[in-house]
């Protein structure tokens, strides 16, 4: 009924040969989710949340999270049961076919490049901020202030956002340098997100106001839900676990461990530290004369906020270094401020690792021409198709708001685990039989749920990022019928893929998100 179906017997088959070593753990898959997970999203985006949700961002909070968990819940499943390299691609080509891999692959080409943009530019916010607070940090040293037109793309009213552009740019040479971050290193950077996020709720959440959270939802349920929407890109991240999968020692346990574990703390903290914004220095949205809350990366905003003196939380491009400043705890705040910088180019390494690690398995299966997963003599890298993601990534960090490229990417994310969810459930049906080492609990009502969940923040979404993602998927269906559909292995019978060829990377997948070595 779909059409061509790679069996899943040839996918696993596929990954025992491939003998790699698996040396993850449940603790080490924890940290690499949490690695992934915590970024731009609770560091700058809440402040778009508080915009479009007011205090009711804490409701939005808590929907995203609840819609990951149950979408986390079915990504286990199938990452136990299918403990392959391309998650949600890979799962989908089993269960529903060529063609719906492809669509599930070309939404998350999406997700981690646009993805690893909107890091990009959450990054810069921070760094602008840290360099005209300079003189805080070091007495010897002066502030620096970047000009506006070179700290935001043409939306906000500048020209080019020059420091997103440049770290994408440098964290695109480091991929094809074949720099990886070691475990201890991805540990180290978890710490300090960690810290820094526990140091603002220490300190925010002892000065919370109860009276901060009234009016709760200035923009009713429909800013509640929009700001769900966006919010859910500070969760994303968790599926970079379930991409590790063939690295994983026992992964049947140690899968869910890892992504459902990850999720859980970055829920807690994420909570904690809505609650320490709002009720600390406000969340109120600014407002238009009409009283309608004016689109976040919007010029109207950035003058709106100019007019105020940038006093709301909701105007600060780095939200949390900006509410310790505000009461009163200047030095700690440029400390978080440090932390997100030091932190988050390790988030735009692992979404870049993401997307080269998805074109790789889909050239693989000759969807995707093999070019692209050159491997460099040298440095033994994807450098074909790294520099072709880090060049389209640092143009959408240079000229696109954070928000527009968080919400863009949400797109593409909600319909990959849309699809794995509904993957779980038909290969429930199709293959009750298969040893499944984590089952879903409750998949009847979870995978629903998801599926439900998915559609439901989908559409929340602004009609433009809806309309950018039917011309995405348009383009993606062009592409698979001019090109991929003739080329694909399995549609030319072939489907035990080529794993020994001589071209084949000497790890038949980029390297692990986190750069954990796998000898
Ligand atoms: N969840 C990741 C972030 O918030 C992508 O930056």
């Amino acid at each position: 009924m779909f059409g061509r179906v790679k069996p899943l017997d040839a996918i696993l088959a596929t990954a025992e040969k491939k003998s790699l070593h698996r040396s993850l753990g449940a603790m080490q898959l924890t940290l690499l989710g949490v690695g992934a997970v915590i970024g731009t999203g609770i560091f700058v985006l809440t402040a778009e949340a508080a915009q479009k949700a007011g205090p009711g961002m804490m409701i939005s909070f808590i929907i995203a999270g609840v819609v990951c968990a149950v979408a986390a819940l079915c990504y286990a499943e199938m990452a136990s049961m299918v403990p392959v390299s391309g998650s949600a691609y890979t799962y989908s080509y089993a269960v529903m076919g060529e063609l719906l891999a492809w669509m599930v692959g070309w939404a998350l080409v999406l997700e981690y490049a646009i993805a690893a943009g909107a890091v990009s530019v959450g990054w810069s916010g921070y760094f602008v901020g840290m360099l005209a607070h300079l003189h805080d940090y070091a007495s010897f040293l002066p502030n620096i202030v970047i000009p506006a037109a070179l700290a935001n793309g043409p939306t906000a009213g500048g020209i080019i956002n020059l420091p997103a552009c440049l770290i994408a740019l440098a964290v695109t040479g480091l991929l094809v340098l074949g720099t990886k971050e070691s475990a201890t290193v991805n540990a180290v950077l978890v710490a300090i997100k960690i810290t820094a996020l526990t140091a603002f709720i220490l300190l925010a959440v002892p000065v919370m106001n109860g009276e901060k959270f009234v009016p709760f939802s200035p923009l009713g349920f429909g800013g509640i839900s929009a700001a769900a929407a966006s919010i859910f890109f500070a969760y994303v991240g968790f599926d970079a676990v379930s991409t590790a999968a063939e690295e994983t020692k026992n992964p049947q346990r140690n899968m869910p461990i890892g992504l459902i574990g990850s999720l859980a703390i970055c829920t807690v903290f994420y909570l904690l530290v809505a609650a320490g914004v709002i009720g600390s220095v406000g969340a109120q949205p600014v407002m238009d004369a009409a009283g309608n809350g004016l689109a976040p990366g919007s010029k109207a905003l950035t003058d709106a906020c100019a007019a105020i003196n940038g006093q709301a939380v909701v105007c600060s491009k780095e939200a949390l270094a900006w509410t310790l400043r505000q009461i009163g705890w200047a030095q700690i705040g440029n400390l978080v401020g440090l932390a997100a910088i030091m932190a988050l180019p390790s988030v735009v390494l692992m979404m870049m690792y993401g997307q080269t690690r998805i074109a790789f398995v889909m050239s693989r299966d000759g969807l995707l021409p093999e070019a692209l997963s050159k491997v460099h003599p040298k440095y033994h890298t994807p450098h074909v198709v790294t520099v072709i993601t880090g060049v389209f990534v640092a143009l959408f960090a240079a000229f696109f708001p954070v928000g527009m490229l968080a919400d863009v990417s949400n797109s593409g994310t909600l319909f990959a685990f849309a699809c794995v969810s509904v993957a779980v459930l038909a290969l429930r049906k199709s293959d009750p039989a298969r040893h499944r080492p984590f089952r879903t609990p409750a998949v009847q009502i979870v995978a629903p749920l998801s599926i439900l969940g998915c559609l439901y923040l989908f559409f929340s979404l602004s009609v433009y990022t809806l309309l950018l993602f039917v011309g995405w998927a348009v383009l993606g269906l062009v592409i698979y019928f001019a090109y991929s559909r003739s080329h694909s292995y399995v549609g030319r019978g072939i489907v035990d893929v080529h794993e020994d060829d001589a071209d084949t990377p000497p790890q038949p997948v980029a390297p692990l998100p986190g750069g954990i070595e796998l000898d």
